[in-house]
């Protein structure tokens, strides 16, 4: 009985369980009524009178100590500590997909970079605008049309206050509180209320830039767009500058690039003019300046906005703009892996 004992205590010092069931299983097998201790106590009797002594201290001292590993066991669970001596670090661990940058923002950085190169540096502006600095301050007449609920979202309780048109509106900003020489790129959001469709959306991505210094030249205008469309879409493009109007520049111009698809030749996505417009441009019309502290009589400036989008598409042939904004994995995993 002596040895049996020991036995016991030695065993229940080893024990190891990881699960809520096997510690149950153990208080069953040692500590239940039917149990391992309770049955060594019903032997009790049979011990003869001169062991008694001895033997009852051991069987208590072995009934404490398997109450004790329970609950210590059961400790243990508690904390989580059981289910993490289980784990096989040798095991081949899941694979973690790298996720990929988004077209946008790749293009997005590529022009900040290129024109980065040309002494640009980045500026922002907010989301939410006042009509200030998106028309006002831009020259837009009163009744220009672009001021229409068709085009711009207000907010609802002041026609003050809008979701920004454009990314012209960081040209305001920055000219406030600002003066030359002013070199500046500003990527960011903008919204229309128009009508969802694989060519419009009434969110989408511009890229502003501005210029202004004492003596700065249309020249020096076509000079920088003539080397961004080289840097973005290749040595051999070609760029011509078609008259047009912004309130904002005067002159004001587009530019087309040469179609990159077909090289000028002509083909479906340049509608065979050999063509595609991808900006608009033109030299910051004086009263602007005025409007925002800079003096029009001593400096000159250049500016130009474009369509993230409409980069990107050129760059990657994205047929649905819409695309941009489902995150459907299938078409994001297609591009350049974020590292
Ligand atoms: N803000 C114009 C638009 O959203 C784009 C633009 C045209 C920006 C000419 C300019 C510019 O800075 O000079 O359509």
């Amino acid at each position: 009985m002596i040895d049996k004992i020991k036995d016991l205590v030695a065993e229940i010092e080893a024990l190891k369980a990881n699960k809520k069931e096997e510690i149950e299983a153990l208080r069953i097998k040692y500590l239940s009524k039917k149990g391992e201790i309770s049955s060594l106590f019903n032997d009790f009797r049979n011990v003869p009178a001169e062991q008694k002594k001895e033997v009852g201290m051991l069987l208590n001292g072995l009934k404490e100590k398997a109450q004790s590993k329970i609950n210590e066991l059961k400790a243990l669970f508690e904390n989580g500590a059981g289910e993490n001596d289980l784990v096989d670090l040798t095991r081949t661990p899941y694979p973690v997909e790298l996720g990929t940058r988004h077209p946008i923002s790749i293009v997005k950085n590529e022009i900040c970079e290129i024109f980065g190169r040309l002494g640009f540096s980045i500026a922002e502006g907010p989301e939410v605008e006042d009509d200030w600095h998106v028309f006002s301050a831009l020259n837009f007449a009163e009744d220009h049309p672009a001021r229409d609920m068709q085009d711009t979202f207000f907010i609802q309780r002041s026609p003050d206050v809008l979701l920004r048109t454009h990314t012209s509106s960081v040209q305001t900003r920055v000219m406030e509180h600002t003066q030359p020489p002013i070199r500046i790129i500003c990527p960011g959001r903008v919204y229309r209320n128009e009508a969802i469709s694989y060519r419009a959306h009434c969110f989408f991505h511009q890229v502003e830039a501005l210029y202004v210094d004492k003596n700065v030249s249309f020249a020096d205008l076509k000079q920088a767009l003539l080397f961004f469309a080289k840097e973005m879409f290749g040595a051999d493009t070609k760029i011509r500058l078609r008259p047009s109007y912004f309130p904002f520049t005067e002159p004001s111009a587009e530019m087309d690039i040469s179609c990159n698809l077909c090289g000028g030749k002509g083909c479906p996505f340049c509608k065979y003019t050999g063509w595609v417009e991808i900006l608009g441009c033109g030299m910051v019309d004086p009263n602007v300046l005025d409007a925002c502290g800079i003096d029009s009589s001593i400096y000159s400036g250049y500016a130009l906005g474009m369509g993230i989008e409409r980069v990107t598409n050129l760059k990657y042939q994205v047929k649905d703009l819409r695309m941009f904004s489902e995150n459907d994995q299938r078409f994001l995993q297609q591009f350049e892996a974020a590292h």
